[in-house]
């Protein structure tokens, strides 16, 4: 069921006083006005202002500067409400409801129309930049996006860097006038920086004012439009849209009818409603493919860890600086990762275990000079190493019921990789892989792009869609983050953009706060394939001169699959590891990765998250909670489970003297019967976490 609701009304003035409009629960408002010819937005939350009047304004190359000398031609307003079922989920019905007010602008110095659309939902706004077909605007190409978004204070503010190629930082937690991006270690293990200036920052930006409320800035739908990335005025607290500029240092191409993503601004003073939003989803459009039935969730192992941790390498020939090694005669070092016999003992796993999948890197020749070098090719995705059997894999997995998940490194050179694409798609469909996970290390080729620019968000989308082509689902790494992509295209399962637990392994880490502040920035544009379920925490057991960790318990790591969503989830560690500790992984093996219903229970960005989850095909419950550095104990109501049923609670815990750096693998196991009259309490510890599993007992 859909409905929407027009009214038309026609304003015709210069002098334009503001207007106010509301959400469907009247808690948000936008004023709207032309103020001294530029469109001028206000934002309020309960009577509160949240934006104070922030203009918009889009520059164009040729001078044009649509906002202003703007005046308000039409406005048209509307209700909407719809409930759609997303293919893989949190929830498995979404409701959209917002009220949608659409303002037609003339800028007169050029008369050219241009529409600004404003969706009023009860968590926040989203509005964009529309471009309709005319005679004065048909090819244009933006210079640059001058959209405000002026803060009332200086709220506390969790930020990273804004950088056109990486989003694999830290946050930092801080006021808004001691944002300093010259102040950071930059010793991060991030190969490839490209910070725009000081005081620049990437959205989603999560911030909490003095009062309590919870504000967040992100985007909806990029598409066909670079990512935009946040200025700060450190001494007013205005911010200013950064678009990415392309190769030429233009932003955006484009021809109308068209427009631009929706700019969003979340708001509540429950943290715990931030999370629950789906808004970003429900600005994006309903799904394009009418066959879903082959987009399936995903838990799986795979032949990764081991490299990262340095047991074994991606390449064959043992060398990372090889010239040509594509055409030279490679020389087996012995440390080779992927080879047919170690992918069949993985097989074995997964089929013991109950994994569906097998994800298998370093498969492919290439890797002796993979990256660094701006070589444009480097891998053809169809040639594997002469020590890996793809027929006999294959045939093997099949014959164990499992599936593999292929690996296509790109090395930044997506112009080689469209080339090839066809051919590596269709070797995938010749031996039953479903799924593919990408990857992007490196600076972009063709030369000069960025990760964040218009050219890489078209090559990041082309991608998923030829995939939807072949059914195939997507789980990209270090692409631009997404922005509610998974609605229209489900089979873009799953990316990382963003700090994956890769670099507990090999460079300073994820401090314990970082998995609590992921779901309130970049989880709301997507799932993300974060890869938890590290049990050997301490690198130091691969090589004893290591100082390396996972920053949290080994419970902490299990909770991770219940408060990090994703519909494709890795059990990261080796095997070797899961089965010194059976007990706990047996939580892996049982956790559900699709969901019919989530209900998050505490919440606070950078200290403690906790959510329990219904399974989407079956009657258990999970539950996750996790904290940052600072132990943290509660009582929960269990009054989510179905009533007059017993349960059967089994309960992952940190032991009592557990602490993410001095005893990270302490854990408890306890089994307890339960109903939605009882309480729980968890007990987390510095860095720690609790997973529970609920089973229907009769
Ligand atoms: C970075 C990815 O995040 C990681 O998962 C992968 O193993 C390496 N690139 C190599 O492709
Ligand atoms: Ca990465």
């Amino acid at each position: 069921m859909h409905f929407k609701l027009t009214v038309l009304l026609f304003v015709i003035g210069l002098a334009m006083s503001a207007q106010s409009f509301t959400s469907p629960n009247a808690e948000v408002t936008l004023q709207f006005s032309i103020q001294s010819g530029k469109p001028t937005y206000e934002v309020w939350y309960q009577n509160k202002p949240i934006v104070e009047p922030s203009s918009l304004s889009i520059v164009l190359d040729n001078g044009v500067i649509l906002g202003e000398n703007t005046e308000q031609i039409k406005l048209e307003q509307s209700t909407y409400f719809d409930q759609w079922k997303p293919v893989l989920g949190e929830v498995s019905e979404i409701v959209n409801n917002y009220n949608e007010f659409i303002f037609t602008l003339q800028q007169r110095d050029n008369d050219i129309n241009y529409r600004l659309v404003f969706r009023l939902y009860n968590e926040g706004i989203g509005f964009r930049y529309e471009f309709p077909d005319q005679k004065n605007l048909d090819y244009f190409v933006i210079q640059s996006e001058e959209t405000q978004f002026n803060l009332i204070g200086d709220h506390k503010t969790f930020w990273i860097p804004g950088d056109f190629d990486s989003q694999e930082y830290v946050y930092n937690e801080s006021k808004l006038s001691e944002i300093d991006n010259n102040k950071l270690n930059l010793n991060n293990g991030i190969g490839l920086k490209s910070i725009i200036g000081p005081n620049y920052v990437q959205s989603p930006l999560m911030m909490k004012t003095a009062d309590g409320l919870y504000i967040n800035i992100f985007e909806a739908a990029v598409d066909n439009y670079p990512v935009m990335h946040l200025k700060v005025n450190t001494s007013n607290y205005d911010l200013t849209s950064q678009l990415v500029p392309n190769a030429i240092g233009k932003m955006a191409y484009l021809q109308t009818p068209s427009h631009t993503p929706w700019r969003t601004i979340m708001v509540s003073d429950d943290a715990r409603k931030l999370l629950e939003s789906k808004m970003i989803l429900n600005l994006n459009e309903p799904c394009k493919i009418e066959d879903t039935s082959w987009i399936k969730p995903m838990k799986y192992v795979g032949i990764w860890w081991e490299m990262h941790v340095g047991k074994s390498t991606w390449d064959y020939a043992g060398s990372q600086n090889a010239q040509n090694a594509a055409d030279a005669e490679l020389v087996p070092s012995g440390k080779h990762g992927a080879t047919t016999e170690n992918t069949m003992r993985y097989i074995d796993f997964a089929a013991k275990h109950g994994f569906d999948g097998v994800l298998v890197e370093g498969w492919n020749t290439g890797w002796e000079d993979w990256f660094g070098n701006w070589k444009e090719y480097v891998f053809d995705f169809t040639t594997p190493y002469p020590d890996y059997d793809l027929k006999k894999i294959n045939d093997y997995a099949q014959s164990k019921g499992v599936k593999m998940i292929m690996h296509h490194e790109t090395s930044g050179s997506v112009a080689n990789y469209e080339r090839h694409l066809d051919r590596a798609f269709d070797l995938m469909k010749a031996f039953g892989y479903p799924a593919v996970k990408s990857g992007y290390v490196g600076r972009i080729i063709p030369r000069g792009e960025f990760h964040d620019g218009q050219t890489m968000v078209n090559h990041f989308h082309h991608v998923v869609k030829r995939a939807a082509e072949y059914q195939l689902m997507v789980n990209s790494h270090e692409s631009s983050r997404p922005t509610g992509m998974s609605r229209t295209y489900p089979n873009y399962i799953a990316a990382e953009a963003a700090r994956g637990n890769e670099f507990n392994a090999w460079s300073n880490g994820n401090p314990p706060m970082h998995e609590t502040i992921l779901p309130f920035t970049r989880l709301l544009g997507g799932p993300m394939d974060y890869t938890p379920g590290i049990f050997e925490i301490k690198m130091s057991i691969y090589d004893p001169t290591k100082k390396e960790q996972v920053h949290t318990t080994l419970a902490k790591q299990l909770a991770l699959y219940v408060t990090m969503y994703s519909p494709l989830q890795m059990a990261a560690d080796l095997p070797e590891n899961y089965e010194k500790y059976p007990d706990a992984f047996q939580f892996i093996k049982d956790v559900a990765v699709d969901w019919q219903n989530s209900i998050y229970l505490e919440a606070e960005p950078g200290d403690f998250i906790t959510v329990a989850r219904k399974e989407k095909n079956g009657e258990r419950w999970f539950l996750g909670a996790i904290t940052d550095e600072n132990p943290k104990k509660s009582e929960i109501k269990l009054d989510f489970l179905s009533p007059n049923t017993n349960y059967q609670a089994v309960i992952y815990q940190d032991a009592k003297n557990a602490h993410w750096e001095t005893n990270p693998k302490a854990y408890e196991i306890k089994t307890l019967k339960v109903t939605s009259k009882s309480m729980l309490d968890l007990n987390l510890v510095a860095g720690g976490g609790t997973a529970v599993s609920f089973v229907p007992v009769k």
